[in-house]
């Protein structure tokens, strides 16, 4: 059974507009495809919600930033003007370890802020809820941030 994971992703314009004003080249070469290059021309509104797509494609994703670079993820609009998501690298390999089925971006942008919304659908769930919260209650126990309470003691009493 197929499962949906969304991401989202709000970043201040004015952010982006400095990186850009300071590193042009090297800010570009990192984060943007040579097409994403060519259609954002430079204009900090269409580079700030396309750097926050990229943020919430990896946040559908699951992985963060991490094993992911900002030029695997390429948003290009359809010929409506509708962004699309293109994954390659590490984001094909995630999109494959995760059997990603439909991947849909939504973005959006004002003078200050630019943001994006993303949902997809997957056919291999990393792991169950269960499982995810068990693992991290035993690690919050094991740092001492959480009293050694029993299940039973978690939940709500009955009326
Ligand atoms: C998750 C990520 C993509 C975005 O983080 P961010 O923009 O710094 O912070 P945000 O507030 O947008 O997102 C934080 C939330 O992302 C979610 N998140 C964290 N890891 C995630 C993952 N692996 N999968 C899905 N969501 C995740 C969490 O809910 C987190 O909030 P919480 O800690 O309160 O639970 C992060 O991996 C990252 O490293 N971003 C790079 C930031 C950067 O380089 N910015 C430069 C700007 S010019």
């Amino acid at each position: 059974m197929s499962t949906h994971a969304i991401g989202i992703d709000i970043i201040e314009t004015d952010r982006v507009r400095r990186v850009f004003q300071k590193h042009p080249i090297r800010f570009i070469n990192r984060v943007y495809t040579p097409a994403e290059a060519a259609f954002c021309r430079g204009r900090i509104p269409e580079l700030a919600a396309r750097f926050s797509g990229k943020e919430a494609v990896m946040k559908a994703l699951g992985t963060g930033a991490r094993s992911v670079a900002w030029r695997d993820i390429e948003i290009l609009p359809d010929r409506r003007g509708k962004p699309l998501v293109y994954l390659y690298g590490g984001a094909k390999l995630r999109s494959d370890t995760i059997g990603l089925e439909a991947i849909d971006i939504t973005l959006t942008h004002l003078d200050s802020f630019a943001m994006a919304a993303v949902v997809c659908t997957q056919k291999y769930p990393e792991e169950s809820p269960e499982i995810s919260r068990k693992n991290l209650i035993e690690r919050l126990k094991a740092r001492g941030l959480l009293a050694n309470i029993t299940e039973e003691e978690r939940l709500p009493e009955e009326s």
